[in-house]
């Protein structure tokens, strides 16, 4: 039960740019979205901004141009974006001679249009690399395969990123490695635990002004394992920091269990806690909430789902050093949860674990942020 469980929610998972966004923060109350559900001034990204914190969502370009209602929602509930493929290194180096930056750049210039900030996602991953990648990798090792790649990356976008996600999820404590890292890798095989030193040099070295993060799933649960990760990923940040490592922020990807996994405010609040005092920022990246393991009935779902995203969201916000959330999604309609054997459901019901339904409802989701963002301690007091 316990196993099923963790492997149910381990996920896996002129003016210048600054200037306009810090007006276009200002008056986003006053701007006017399009959404046919939500008043401009009940959108997610208001709410979160009237505290000083962000909301945003991971997006696809290819949706955004052939959905208008969901590019309307997009458009109007997030301040901030991720791709959810477009910035991995499989999209953006498919060969070992080209870059293929048109689906991140146009996903850059439709968050410009909406006057949103843009996170990149990831530089360095054990997964969704190009296959000659890996393959030259386990061949004839070189650093600079990783270190080109970087500035190539940081350089292109360089000044329009609010932030990179540098390294994804280096820790598994599962894999046997006496500090729980990831060794299941072509970059720890390569290089040991240096090769997360080697890439946040690379990209503070392209992009002075981007804020640069680890970030890691399954850190939230009140239990054994995900406690097991905590302590990897403090003891690793504790080594990164004493080495010198420019690392500004933690991703808490808040891939969350909306039934039969606990979680508790105290266990939440603490761990952020240590990575703030540390002079660490820490941002939800990936919120979605399975309900995988939640009877049929949509009501309880969404009264399961949006009490956990309370419990989850007040926990994180209540540390100062929390800057936001982002969801991975944004509308039911499209969740990676529906589509992935380890999430979806065996009765084949579509997975309701994001704040808005497939036909961009508001679920009770969307007002559990709503409140967990108005409840929060207003940053800009800070
Ligand atoms: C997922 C995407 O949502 C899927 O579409 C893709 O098939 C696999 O990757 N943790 C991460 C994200 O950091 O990059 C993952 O995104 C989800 C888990």
């Amino acid at each position: 039960m316990q196993f099923l469980s963790k492997a149910c929610i381990q996920g896996c998972g002129g003016m210048t740019r600054r200037a306009l966004l810090k007006t276009a923060a200002a008056g986003a109350g006053a701007l006017a979205f399009s959404s046919p559900t939500v008043s401009a001034q009940q959108a997610l990204r208001s709410v979160a901004e009237r505290k000083g914190l962000i909301y945003g969502a991971a997006t696809a370009i290819q949706l955004l141009q052939s959905d208008q209602g969901y590019a309307d929602l997009v458009a109007s509930q997030a301040g901030m974006l991720v791709a959810e493929g477009h910035t991995k290194r499989a999209s953006l180096q498919p060969d070992n001679r080209h870059f293929s930056f048109a689906n991140a750049d146009a996903l850059l210039q439709f968050a410009d249009t909406h006057q949103q900030r843009m996170r990149g996602h990831t530089l360095v991953w054990h997964r969704a690399n190009p296959d000659w990648l890996e393959t030259t990798m386990k061949n004839n090792p070189d650093e600079r395969l990783l270190t080109d790649y970087i500035a190539a990356v940081c350089t292109r976008y360089k000044g329009r990123f609010h932030s990179w996600d540098v390294v994804n999820e280096p820790v598994d404590p599962d894999q046997g490695h006496p500090d729980g890292l990831r060794t299941k890798s072509i970059w720890y095989q390569a290089f040991g635990e240096r090769y997360i030193d080697i890439a946040f040099h690379a990209a503070r070295q392209a992009d002075p002004g981007v804020k640069l993060y680890l970030n890691e799933t399954t850190t939230e649960a009140n239990i054994w394992w995900s406690q097991a990760r905590r302590t990897s990923i403090l003891k690793l940040i504790d080594r990164l920091l004493a080495r010198n490592v420019p690392i500004n922020g933690f991703g808490m990807e808040a891939h969350l269990a909306g039934f039969g996994v606990d979680y508790s405010q105290k266990v939440i609040a603490d761990f952020v806690r240590e990575l703030t005092t540390r002079g660490l920022e820490v941002l939800v990246t990936e919120l979605d909430i399975s309900d995988r393991s939640g009877p049929r009935d949509p009501l309880v779902r969404d009264t399961g789902v949006a009490s956990l995203t309370k419990l989850f969201l007040d926990a994180v916000f209540s540390v100062e050093g929390a800057k936001g959330c982002l969801t991975w999604g944004i509308s039911d309609k499209y969740s990676w949860l529906s589509v992935t054997p380890r999430f979806n459901r065996e009765d084949g019901l579509r997975s309701r674990g994001l704040p808005f339904d497939e036909n961009f409802k508001p679920k009770p989701m969307f007002d559990a942020m709503v409140a967990a963002y108005s409840n929060a301690p207003d940053r800009r007091d800070l």
